[in-house]
C-alpha cells in the first residue's frame, strides 16, 4: 500500500538544473532555513513572529532544497508525524521542489514506521497535497488569519 502511494505520487517531475534535495542538519542549517521562513511565513503570509518560530523545532526532522548551494525552500516533519512549514521562495514555485520535499517528508515518515502522517493545509495548497496523496477532512478553521483544513496520510494498512 504504501509503496504503492509513493510509486504513483512521488516523485512527480523532475528537479531543475542544479537544485539538490536533503534532508537538512539543522545545526548547520537552521540560519539558512530561519531565512525561508521569516520571508514566506512571516513577511509574505504575515504570519506573526511567536506564531512561526516553536521550541520544538529542532527535535523535527527538516528537508531543503537548494539552488546554488542556497536554501530557497523548507519542509519540516515533527516527532508525532505532522507535516509543516512547507515553503518555496516565490521565484521558484511550480517547479516541483515543494513537491520534492514532500515527498521526503513522506518517505521519512515511512522509515520512521509512523502510521499516519497529519498536517494543517492552507486551504489555496489543498491541490498541492492531494497530488502527493493526502486527504483533507473536517471543516475550515483559521491558523494565523489563514483558512486551513486537516489533512492526512494512512502509511499502514488500518
Ligand atoms: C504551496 C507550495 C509549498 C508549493 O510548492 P511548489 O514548489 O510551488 O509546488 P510544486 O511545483 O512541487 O507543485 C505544484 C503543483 O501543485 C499544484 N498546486 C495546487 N495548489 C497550489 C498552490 N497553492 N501553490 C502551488 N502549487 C499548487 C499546482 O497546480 C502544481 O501542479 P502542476 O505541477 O501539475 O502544475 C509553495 O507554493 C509555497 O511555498 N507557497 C507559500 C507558502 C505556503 O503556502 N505553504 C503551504 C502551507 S500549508
Amino acid at each position: 500500500m504504501t509503496d504503492a502511494i509513493l510509486t504513483v505520487f512521488y516523485p512527480p517531475k523532475p528537479l531543475p538544473d542544479g537544485v539538490v534535495i536533503r534532508p537538512a542538519d539543522w545545526r548547520a542549517d537552521e540560519p539558512a532555513i530561519a531565512a525561508v521562513r521569516r520571508s514566506v511565513f512571516i513577511e509574505e503570509q504575515r504570519v506573526p513572529e511567536d506564531m512561526e518560530w516553536e521550541t520544538g523545532d529542532r527535535e523535527c526532522d527538516w528537508f531543503v532544497a537548494l539552488a546554488g548551494g542556497v536554501v530557497v525552500a523548507v519542509a519540516r516533519l515533527t516527532p508525532a508525524g505532522r507535516i509543516g512549514r512547507m515553503a518555496v521562495l516565490p521565484g521558484w514555485r511550480g517547479r516541483g521542489l515543494g513537491s520534492a520535499l514532500l515527498g521526503l517528508a513522506v518517505e521519512c515518515g515511512r522509515r520512521r514506521g509512523l502510521g499516519r502522517l497529519e498536517l494543517h493545509a492552507q486551504c489555496h495548497a489543498l491541490g498541492f497535497y492531494e497530488r502527493l496523496g493526502f486527504v483533507a477532512d473536517g471543516p475550515e478553521f483559521a491558523e494565523a488569519d489563514i483558512p486551513h483544513r486537516h489533512m492526512f496520510m494512512n502509511l499502514k494498512e488500518e
